[in-house]
């Protein structure tokens, strides 16, 4: 497999790697099918991400993708931040092989669910919508342009 220099560079240097003590958000996922999870933590001023740190047990792609989203969101509102996308992630990378491209749900799902903790925290209603990786019919490959052995998929 092919990963984008981008990617093994993420991957083998992951940025803003920890947990923030004193968050104003915390979000936790997990991908139901490979079992690989992922923690983000935020902190939060006047509804901009002004800090971000992440934690995943997962594949090359999974701490490649939770990396870039925390450079991506540092420094956005918390609307523009959960509205970012898998596939936006995966553009920031240089691209992701095609059995690769759920994993990169993680980083996103964990973002959404930070930032709704943050409001839920400060008594408001959630943004985040539909965390994928949270609905039981949620298939991580369903959307794969050449559907690949799962367990396959998620070894590499
Ligand atoms: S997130 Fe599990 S195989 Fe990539």
């Amino acid at each position: 497999m092919l990963y984008s220099e981008k990617v093994m560079d993420h991957f083998n240097n992951p940025r803003n790697v920890g947990v923030i003590d004193d968050a104003d958000g915390v979000g936790e996922v997990g991908n139901p099918i490979c079992g690989d999870i992922m923690k983000i933590t935020i902190k939060v001023a006047a509804d901009v991400l002004t800090d971000i740190k992440f934690q995943t047990l997962g594949c090359g792609a999974a701490i490649a993708t939770s990396s870039i989203v925390t450079e991506m969101a540092r420094g956005m509102t918390i609307q523009d931040a959960v509205a970012i996308t898998k596939r936006q992630v995966a553009d920031e990378l240089g691209g992701l092989p095609p059995v690769k491209m759920h994993c990169s749900v993680l980083a996103t799902d964990g973002l959404k669910v930070a930032v709704d903790d943050y409001l839920k925290r400060t008594g408001r209603e959630p943004i985040a919508g539909e965390i994928l990786s949270e609905n039981p019919a949620f298939d991580p490959h369903g959307e794969e342009d050449e559907p690949a052995d799962t367990a396959e998929a998620c070894e590499l």
